[in-house]
């Protein structure tokens, strides 16, 4: 596996690979790899014949009072996964190869990168958006694969690639879960014993509040406040938001016909969870 830490190494790689005819799929994460990571590497391999890995703590997408510095790091670790699962190449860039110090630009997804995450956390579509748009340019892949875990990212990412004309192929992959239940993620690492423990309530409350708006046939808001009773109760110190949205829009619907998506996200002390479930009509269920 070949590592890269600036962009003019990747660049000579990236030719090589182009000249030969092969096809490049990326997997952009921040490291702290777990098995959600690892199968979207699979997935780019059955799709390319070129993998490569991007691993950069992208500090646009934090907040002054989130966790850019305590994010989990381990970068021996990510590489001999990486390496085991048969990545050909790892991008892992140093903040200053990627940013000019007067760096200011920013691309902002207004829709359906508003709302849901963004409420709380202001600054983080525009700061994903960037940062992908930039790794898009960098590596010109003809794939790239981003996990449905993040739902809204995901959809955020759909149409930057959409409305500036990137010319990439963008997949969603399936959310990769712990046998409870809890969607693999890097911020897990963060609970504690008893939080872990309470934690994968949210994926089931968010699996029968859905049921229950599937049988009722409308009025999410009365089945939302039952279910973050529920979520409260288990544990969890504030629930963010449960939003029952159009699959593709992520406007919020009242009524279970069409594809929609529950996203969900709780804070459990100081951690904060994300997950979504699909929402399938009952006539396409
Ligand atoms: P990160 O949180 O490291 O996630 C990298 C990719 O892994 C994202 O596409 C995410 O959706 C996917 N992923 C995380 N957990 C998953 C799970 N349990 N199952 C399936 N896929 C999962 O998302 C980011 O990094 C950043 O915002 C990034 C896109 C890299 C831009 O900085």
């Amino acid at each position: 596996m070949i590592r890269c830490k600036t962009k003019m190494e990747l660049r000579d790689v990236l030719a090589d690979w182009r000249r030969a005819g092969e096809r490049i799929g990326a997997v952009p994460t921040m490291g702290a790899l777990h098995q959600g990571h690892l199968s979207l590497i699979a997935a780019a391999k059955k799709l390319s014949d070129r993998t490569v890995a991007t691993i950069f703590v992208n500090p646009l997408q934090f907040g002054p009072n989130e966790d850019f510095d305590t994010y989990p790091r381990d970068m021996d670790r990510d590489l001999e996964m990486l390496k085991a699962r048969g990545c050909d190449l790892v991008f892992a860039p140093e903040r200053a190869d990627l940013f000019a110090q007067d760096f200011s630009t920013k691309i902002s997804v207004a829709g359906v990168g508003e709302g849901h995450c963004a409420k709380t956390r202001p600054q983080f579509f525009d700061g994903v958006a960037t940062i992908v748009t930039k790794l898009l340019m960098i590596l010109a892949p003809d794939v790239a694969v981003f996990g449905e875990k993040d739902y809204q990212q995901l959809t955020v990412i759909k149409r930057l690639v959409r409305d500036l004309d990137i010319p990439v192929e963008i997949i969603g992959a399936p959310i990769i879960r712990e046998e409870d239940g809890l969607a693999m993620s890097s911020r897990n690492q963060y609970l504690t014993s008893p939080e872990r423990a309470a934690a994968p309530v949210l994926f089931e409350t968010i699996n029968l509040a859905a049921d229950k708006f599937i049988d009722a046939g409308s009025g999410w808001s009365k089945i939302h406040d039952w279910a973050a009773a529920q979520i409260l109760k288990a544990g969890f110190s504030k629930v963010d938001y449960l939003n029952m949205v159009d699959a593709d829009t992520l406007t919020a619907i009242d009524k279970p016909d069409r594809p929609a998506r529950l996203l969900a996200a709780a804070w459990i002390g100081r951690t904060r969870l994300i997950d979504n479930i699909a929402v399938s009509p009952p006539d396409s269920a």
